[in-house]
């Protein structure tokens, strides 16, 4: 908020910006007016409990049936419906159109969680009932000389094999697939992602270029590689001129990535760990305890020993074991020596609004899921507060030589996009889906700025007062509130992690 802001260090540069792209978006607006400014705007910092509904209402998680009119069993559902195998997104046919024509978009940044994939290897079963095949797609990697050019490299791909002489037997399924990867229909739904998206950024604003523009639009991935086999697909989608062609993608280094996040902050961890999954306290344990049957009839029909601690801190893997089959029309499990005896849909149900209150329960009703997310993920929020203020002509963007940028698109992981939802108070928390997106769109209106916050291409609601429905709201008032979160640059974030735990549960440090 008190960058002496510099107009002429903002287009050094951006020469090479088109004049017919700048003509178009009107990227490049002046920074707020001294009116809007508000440089003694002030939010509360605390923490507001989410809305009470079905979801993090323990009985009805326990006792109820269905998974409250939820998609688990195909990537297609209608678009306004919560669907965990292909989360709703940004559409020309949803898009909450802004009907004020003086407000003009000036930047947007879009998060997302990657499509649906295989299960993780650590969530398929001992022993699996049947194999499953992805020779349908080749996940490619290989290496080539660039800048400058040099001689030419044969796109490869993996192709995953088993071999006789190899005694033995791989952990998750028998068959061609990573464990993870992006599946077949992930790869589609990727695509139509990033369709999508231009459909709306592009043909109906005309706020990004019809073709590609590296100087304009850029990509970010994390260091999980199912982001990068997401990312090949969408740009596809967004640019078809893209097919085949070299595109950079932007990665941070693991030890730091703060998209994923990968960066270390022992602090939060602990903290999620003391009140969350894992832990001992009575809150947490209680719907564990509660569905101590449901545990004992998975466990029966799935192998996995009663003792596997990883299995019974949550229902997580279950959920994703169990719901990774269904989104790729495969049959719930049986039991390997008795093949009448299969998880029926209505245990799966139970599993699913579990893992639906897990998720509502660690990033939202527990007053603790603030500060753990705040310091897990202060780090990507900072750098979306530095685009927003590059995009307002305060000071330079979160990547070097980046300054003409004015859509950015990052894809991520669950565990991202629900601290991001922690920090911004979602009114309704959720397990977010493959696919489940996350979009702020800055507007200058009168040379003052407004954000809106899209959550599956519909406005978000937050239950902290000052941020309300995220509408055309001040961005100062998004800046105050993450500034005093995380400081500018997330310069309070390393403090924060390394703040020993004592300082959080009131207890003396040895
Ligand atoms: C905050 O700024 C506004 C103008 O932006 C001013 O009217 C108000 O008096 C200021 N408040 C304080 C406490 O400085
Ligand atoms: C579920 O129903 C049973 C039987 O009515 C009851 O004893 C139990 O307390 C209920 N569980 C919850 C979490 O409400
Ligand atoms: C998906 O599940 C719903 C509700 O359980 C069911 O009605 C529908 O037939 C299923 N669809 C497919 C494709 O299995
Ligand atoms: C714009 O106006 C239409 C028609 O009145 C309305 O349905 C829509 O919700 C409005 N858009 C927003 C973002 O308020
Ligand atoms: C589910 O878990 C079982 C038991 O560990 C495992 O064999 C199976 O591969 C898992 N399946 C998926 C889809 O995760
Ligand atoms: C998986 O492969 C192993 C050998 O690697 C074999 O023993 C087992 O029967 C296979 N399982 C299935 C379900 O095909
Ligand atoms: C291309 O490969 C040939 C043969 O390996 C080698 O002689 C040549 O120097 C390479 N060219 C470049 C630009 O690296
Ligand atoms: C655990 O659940 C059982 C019923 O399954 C109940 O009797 C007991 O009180 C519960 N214990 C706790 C600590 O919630
Ligand atoms: C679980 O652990 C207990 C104590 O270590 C042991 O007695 C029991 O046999 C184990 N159960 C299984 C199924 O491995
Ligand atoms: C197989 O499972 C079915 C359904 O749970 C059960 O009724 C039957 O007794 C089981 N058979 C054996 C041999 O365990
Ligand atoms: C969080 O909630 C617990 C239990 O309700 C309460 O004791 C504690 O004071 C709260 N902490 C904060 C920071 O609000
Ligand atoms: C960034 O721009 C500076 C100054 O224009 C230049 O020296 C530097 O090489 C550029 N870095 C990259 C990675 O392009």
């Amino acid at each position: 908020m008190r960058y002496s802001h510099s107009a002429p260090s903002l287009f050094a540069g951006m020469s090479y910006l088109s004049a017919a792209v700048q003509a178009q978006t009107g990227y490049g607006a002046p920074p707020p007016a001294p009116s809007c400014k508000a440089a003694n705007t002030t939010v509360d910092l605390g923490w507001y409990p989410p809305v009470k509904s079905d979801v993090n209402t323990l009985s009805t998680v326990i006792n109820g049936t269905g998974v409250y009119g939820f998609v688990f069993n195909s990537s297609q559902a209608p678009l306004d419906t919560y669907n965990w195998c292909n989360m709703p997104h940004t559409n020309v046919a949803t898009y909450p159109k802004v009907n004020d024509s003086s407000y003009k978009l000036q930047y947007v940044e879009v998060i997302h969680r990657h499509h649906k994939r295989t299960p993780y290897a650590a969530n398929t079963f001992p022993v699996e009932s049947y194999a499953w095949e992805c020779s349908d797609e080749g996940l490619f990697f290989g290496g080539k000389p660039i800048n400058p050019y040099g001689n030419k490299s044969a796109s490869t791909y993996w192709e995953v094999y088993t071999s006789p002489s190899n005694p033995l037997v791989p952990e998750g399924f028998n068959g061609t697939c990573q464990f993870p990867q992006i599946s077949r229909g992930g790869l589609d739904d990727s695509h139509q992602h990033g369709d999508d998206l231009k459909a709306v950024y592009g043909n109906m604003l005309g706020f990004i270029p019809e073709q590609y523009n590296p100087n304009v639009i850029s990509y970010r991935v994390t260091n999980n590689v199912i982001t990068s086999q997401v990312a090949s697909m969408l740009i596809a989608g967004m640019y078809p001129s893209r097919a085949n062609q070299d595109t950079p993608l932007l990665i941070q280094p693991d030890s730091i990535d703060s998209l994923e996040p990968a960066y270390t902050c022992s602090v939060a961890s602990t903290l999620f760990s003391s009140y969350g999954s894992g832990s001992k306290a009575p809150a947490w344990l209680a719907h564990l305890n509660d569905s101590a049957s449901l545990y004992a009839t998975l466990d029966r029909i799935s192998g996995v020993n009663p003792n596997a601690s990883d299995w019974h801190v949550s229902f997580d893997h279950y959920f994703d074991n169990l719901s990774a089959r269904l989104c790729h029309s495969k049959a719930l499990p049986c039991n390997i020596a008795n093949t009448t005896d299969c998880v029926t849909m209505a245990e799966a149900d139970e599993v699913f609004r579990l893992g639906e209150y897990e998720y509502s329960f660690i990033y939202r009703d527990s007053n603790q899921s603030l500060p753990a997310s705040v310091g897990s993920y202060g780090i990507w929020v900072a750098e979306l507060a530095q685009n927003l203020r590059h995009a307002m002509g305060e000071g330079g963007s979160s990547v070097q030589n980046a300054s003409s940028i004015r859509y950015r698109h990052n894809v991520a992981h669950d565990g991202s996009i629900s601290r991001l939802l922690a920090i911004l108070q979602i009114e309704r928390m959720v397990w977010p889906g493959m696919g489940a997106e996350v979009i702020f769109e800055l507007y200058e209106k009168a040379g003052c700025y407004f954000l809106r916050v899209l959550w599956g291409g519909q406005i978000m609601t937050s239950s902290h007062p000052a941020l309300g429905r995220l509408d055309m709201l001040p961005v100062e008032t998004l800046l105050a509130y993450l500034d005093g979160l995380v400081g500018v640059g997330a310069s309070k974030v390393p403090g924060i992690c390394q703040t020993p735990e004592c300082a959080f549960d009131g207890e003396g440090c040895a």
